[in-house]
């Protein structure tokens, strides 16, 4: 059935689909619905209509759903990143649930128990790493925010309730900065300018904090006196490094660091241990959360001090760390060489001497320690990134079949897809939602495999 464009519709909203928009039927044609909640009764405006589905705005809601709260965010409609704000917090952990459910049955064709989200006690500014784009608007002004969804167009931020409160009072004297001294943002369509990103990392738990300016040329204005102004505001900025980023790419960082001020990294608590992140290491972006992640991950290895494990795509080697004490041997994987450098540093911080780091593609990698140096892991935990792990990797699994697997993801589209090709050998026994990441669309989830 052909919808036309613009024309409205009175529609009920029947479920919620997998980036938390809302999900109607016309004539068996199925519209996806951004902002709508299940139950709802909305009028909506066609906006793209494809062959088998189209997707249509909100007009009017005439039916509101008893879940639907005022977002308290000013921006939350421009920028799109808390995409499940408009709704009660409970329910956006029952949505997460049933996006997980979904994602598998679409994949195996079958219902897969999946326990309760995790919800976070209280999931407001719990992001520790912040990256606001820096640009020029219409008018030539240089702006700092966030991108609007799938877009470049940034959207001035004045309080983001999910990024570290500290964080957003220094961007924004930084911003202030910039702007006082003239100081331009990066043009990404002519590729100008100056100041391309302010990146912050922050320790929740230890207070320090990171700041990477990432800009396009070596070059920074005022380079100095930039420096000196934020030590003296803010104390608790430990290190400040430039990164140069000269290419058009929408990679944020560049390859090329300058250690402006500070040793060039900070350090964070977990747990009981301790840990070094440089700006370049993947490090989870919500602490809270990611102990409460960990601790299910390792309650699910039942670990007995006897095995092996592997801690594949494993960053600045959090999982592996906290598994060490319970055994015997514990080999880490990760791309990205200077995390390894802080994986490695952070063990011997930690004083724990049963574990060793290997830099390189796990697909690569975990073969090779496997065939060529005979390491058989009894418990693999694999933690792959959105794109979830590959051919390779998953053979390498089949055929060396270790007792457990625990898959931590955080895209739950990718986990079904992977688990599919390996649950003729693996049975699901458990898959945990962790809510990683409150009112976006995101979700994490800890699975437990045991070999049939
Ligand atoms: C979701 S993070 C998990 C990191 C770590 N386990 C943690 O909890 O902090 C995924 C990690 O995989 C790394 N990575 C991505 N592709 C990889 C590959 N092919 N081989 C090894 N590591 C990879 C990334 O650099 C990143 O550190």
């Amino acid at each position: 059935m052909e919808l036309k464009k613009n024309k409205e519709y009175i529609v009920k909203i029947i479920d919620n689909g997998y980036e938390g928009e809302g999900i109607a039927k016309i004539e068996n044609k199925t519209i996806f619905i951004p902002n709508a909640i299940d139950g709802e009764t909305v009028k909506i405006k066609i906006v793209k209509d494809l062959k088998n589905h189209a997707f249509g705005k909100i007009t009017e809601i005439l039916e509101p759903s008893n879940k639907r709260v005022e977002a308290e965010c000013k921006t939350n409609r421009q920028c799109g990143g808390c995409q499940l704000r408009h709704i009660e917090y409970d329910e956006t952990l029952e949505i997460k649930k049933k996006i997980v459910e979904n994602c598998f049955k679409k994949e195996l064709l079958r219902d897969i128990k999946v326990e309760k989200t995790i919800g976070m006690g209280f999931p407001y500014y719990y992001r520790n790493k912040l990256q606001y784009p820096v640009g020029i608007d219409n008018n030539q002004n240089t702006v700092m925010g966030v991108f609007s969804e799938r877009t470049h167009h940034i959207v001035p931020t004045k309080e983001c309730y999910i990024q570290n409160q500290t964080a957003q009072k220094i961007a924004d004297s930084i911003y202030q900065f910039l702007l006082e001294h003239h100081i331009s943002g990066y043009d990404e369509e002519k590729g100008i300018g100056i100041v391309r990103h302010i990146v912050i990392r922050v320790g929740i738990y230890s207070k320090e904090v990171m700041i990477i300016l990432v800009v396009k040329q070596e070059q920074l204005p005022k380079q100095k006196e930039l420096v000196q102004y934020l030590k003296e505001k803010y104390p608790e900025i430990k290190t400040i490094v430039k990164n140069i980023n000269s290419k058009n790419t929408n990679v944020i960082l560049g390859e090329k660091e300058e250690i402006l001020w500070g040793d060039g990294y900070i350090y964070d608590t977990l747990g009981d241990y301790k840990f070094k992140i440089s700006p370049k290491s993947f490090y989870q972006i919500n602490p809270v959360q990611t102990e409460v992640l960990y601790h299910i991950a390792i309650e699910y290895a039942k670990l007995t001090r006897k095995e092996t494990v592997f801690d594949l795509y494993c960053g600045i080697g959090t999982i592996g760390i906290f598994a060490s004490s319970f055994a015997k041997k514990i080999y880490g994987i990760e791309v990205v060489e200077d995390a390894i450098k802080d994986a490695k540093e952070n063990a011997k911080n930690n004083h724990i001497d049963n574990i060793e780091f290997y830099v390189g593609e796990v697909e690569n990698i975990f073969p090779e320690l496997v065939e060529k140096q005979k390491i058989e892991p009894d418990v693999v935990f694999l933690d792959p990134p959105r794109k979830g792990s590959d051919e390779k990797t998953l053979q390498t699994l089949l055929t060396i079949r270790p007792k457990k697997i625990i898959y931590i993801s955080c895209n739950p589209a990718t986990l079904a897809r992977d688990l599919k090709k390996i649950e003729k050998q693996y049975e699901i026994k458990k898959v945990q939602p962790v809510d990683m990441f409150p009112y976006t669309k995101h979700v994490e989830c800890v699975s437990l495999l045991c070999l049939k």
